[in-house]
C-alpha cells in the first residue's frame, strides 16, 4: 500500500550559489524507503547522542526499523527533495503534521528526521523542504513547527534556528552504569 495521496509536485528554484537549478520538492512513498533508507545511514552518526550506548549496528538495525514504521504510518509525512532531471534524491524530510504537545495540548507540525545527502551539505538545499512543510502547517492552522536536536549536532541546529526556530527546553539524561 502506498503511503501517501498523491499531490502535486511542487517545484521549487533552489536559491544561492547550488550546483543545479531545479528541485522538486513532492510527497514519498513507500517505493521511496530503500533509497532513504540507505542516505539516512550515510549521515545519522552526525544526530548520535554521545551520552547513549548507540554502536555502528544500531544506525544500520534503526535506520531499517524507523523507516519500516514510518512508511506503514499514515502519521507521518515524507517529503523528497529531488533533481528534477535525474530524480536523484537529495534529501528528505519526515514529518508529523498532527502532533500534540503533551503539556497543553496545541497542534504542532513535528519535523522529525531532515537529511540531505552530505554531497550537497552547505547549499541550503534544506529550505525547500522547510518551506514545504512550513506551508503544510500552516495550511492545518497549526500554532508551532518543533523539532529534537541531538545537543552535539551544532549543525542542525544552526540550521534549525535560521529557519526561526528557537532553544524551548532542555531534554537531560543520566546514564545508569
Ligand atoms: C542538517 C542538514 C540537513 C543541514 O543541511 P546543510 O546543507 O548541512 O545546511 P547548510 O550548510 O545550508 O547550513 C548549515 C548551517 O550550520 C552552520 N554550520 C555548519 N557547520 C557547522 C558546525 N560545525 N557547527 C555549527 N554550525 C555549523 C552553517 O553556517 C549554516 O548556518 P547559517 O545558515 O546560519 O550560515 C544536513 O547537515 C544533514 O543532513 N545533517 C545530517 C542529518 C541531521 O543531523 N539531521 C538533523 C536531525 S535533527
Amino acid at each position: 500500500m502506498s503511503l501517501l495521496t498523491a499531490e502535486a509536485n511542487e517545484t521549487v528554484k533552489a536559491k544561492g550559489a547550488i550546483p543545479m537549478e531545479n528541485f522538486v520538492v513532492r510527497l514519498g512513498h513507500e517505493t521511496d524507503v530503500p533509497v532513504l533508507r540507505d542516505l539516512a545511514k550515510k549521515v545519522w552518526s552526525v544526530n548520535l547522542s554521545p551520552l547513549r550506548a548507540s554502536s555502528k549496528d544500531f544506525i544500520e538495525t534503526g535506520a531499517d526499523q524507523f523507516f519500516g514504521v514510518v512508511a506503514k504510518n499514515k502519521a507521518f509525512t515524507i517529503l523528497i527533495l529531488e533533481e528534477s532531471d535525474t530524480q536523484e534524491v537529495a534529501g528528505f524530510l519526515i514529518l508529523m503534521l498532527d502532533f500534540v504537545e503533551p503539556l497543553t495540548l496545541e497542534k504542532e507540525t513535528y519535523f522529525m528526521d531532515v537529511v540531505i545527502d552530505p554531497k550537497y551539505w552547505g547549499k541550503s538545499l534544506w529550505k525547500p523542504l522547510f518551506k514545504r512543510a512550513e506551508e503544510m502547517a500552516r495550511e492545518r492552522n497549526n500554532g508551532y513547527l518543533l523539532a529534537m536536536i541531538t545537543a552535539s549536532n551544532e549543525r542542525s541546529l544552526a540550521t534549525f534556528k535560521s529557519w526561526g526556530f528557537e532553544i524551548e527546553r532542555y531534554q537531560v539524561l543520566k546514564r545508569l552504569d
